[in-house]
């Protein structure tokens, strides 16, 4: 069976005091309110992942991630944090090609096919997104812009590798905008991405492979979503910034 996945992307919000607080919440939460299988991520600031790896190192299905690497693995790049880095601070995720990434930062797929390659080299688990533009949906290319994004970003990896990595389908148009994807759009476009999966690396990887919705995820939409059958979980921003709005959305997981 296939994991399921809630991970929590703080993006750039909550001091160090602040993320700690939330994680220990969170984790307590967890204990005490949630007997699913699924696996809780807490995505915080670089700056946090190592508090928050030593507050939820005793729950054995909570675990902590960055919110992006770099693809050198070390050297004369000021600025940039290295997978060893993010490994030696507790990460076991890393995100790759978030929209405001490729948006704000110019990250484009063969840049992050690199930075996916850095990721799996630490022996760590890139959550990659892929999501079309609002005029991209209207426009009725989104398919092939997702396909472009897989393509060019995973296909180069070998079946071992592929087995390591998380897809996160986040629509831009429904980040942090409050309107989420219907569940029949985002499980067509988990079944695109599955099946495209399935026709590059067999269909055995694909069934295993944990493809996560993101946009504007809350409480009262995410049972609905998680009842779709290729919608394995959920990448949370806004809603993942309180601990109870967290806890509800893994408590819609089974
Ligand atoms: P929101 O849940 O705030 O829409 O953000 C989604 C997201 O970008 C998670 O990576």
């Amino acid at each position: 069976m296939r994991k399921k996945i809630i991970a929590g992307n703080w993006k750039m919000n909550k001091n160090l005091e602040e993320g700690m607080a939330l994680a220990s919440e969170v984790v307590n939460m967890v204990k005490d309110e949630y007997q699913g299988s699924a696996e809780v991520v807490l995505i915080p600031p670089f700056t946090h992942i190592s508090a928050v790896s030593k507050i939820i190192s005793d729950a054995s299905n909570v675990f902590s991630g960055a919110q992006n690497c770099s693809n050198h693995a070390s050297g004369a790049y000021t600025g940039e944090i290295s997978t060893e880095m993010l490994k030696s601070a507790g990460a076991s995720y890393i995100i790759i090609g978030h929209s405001e990434r490729r948006q704000y930062f110019g990250e484009h797929n063969d840049w992050l096919a690199k930075k996916v390659d850095a990721v799996l080299g630490s022996g760590l688990n890139p959550i990659y997104c892929c999501g079309e533009t609002l005029e991209e949906r209207e426009s009725n290319v989104h398919f092939g812009v997702l396909e472009t994004q897989i393509k060019e970003g995973l296909f180069h990896l070998n079946e071992s590798q592929i087995a390591q990595v998380v897809i996160a389908y986040e629509p831009v148009w429904a980040i942090g905008t409050g309107k989420t994807a219907s569940t029949a759009q985002a499980q067509e476009v988990h079944a695109f991405l599955r099946n495209l999966i399935s026709n590059q690396f067999g269909s055995n990887i694909a069934n295993n492979i944990t493809i996560q919705y993101g946009g504007s995820v809350k409480a009262d939409n995410a049972k609905e979503l998680f009842s779709a059958p290729d919608i394995d979980g959920a990448l949370v921003g806004g809603a993942a910034l309180q601990s109870r709005s967290f806890v509800d959305i893994i408590k819609a997981m089974a």
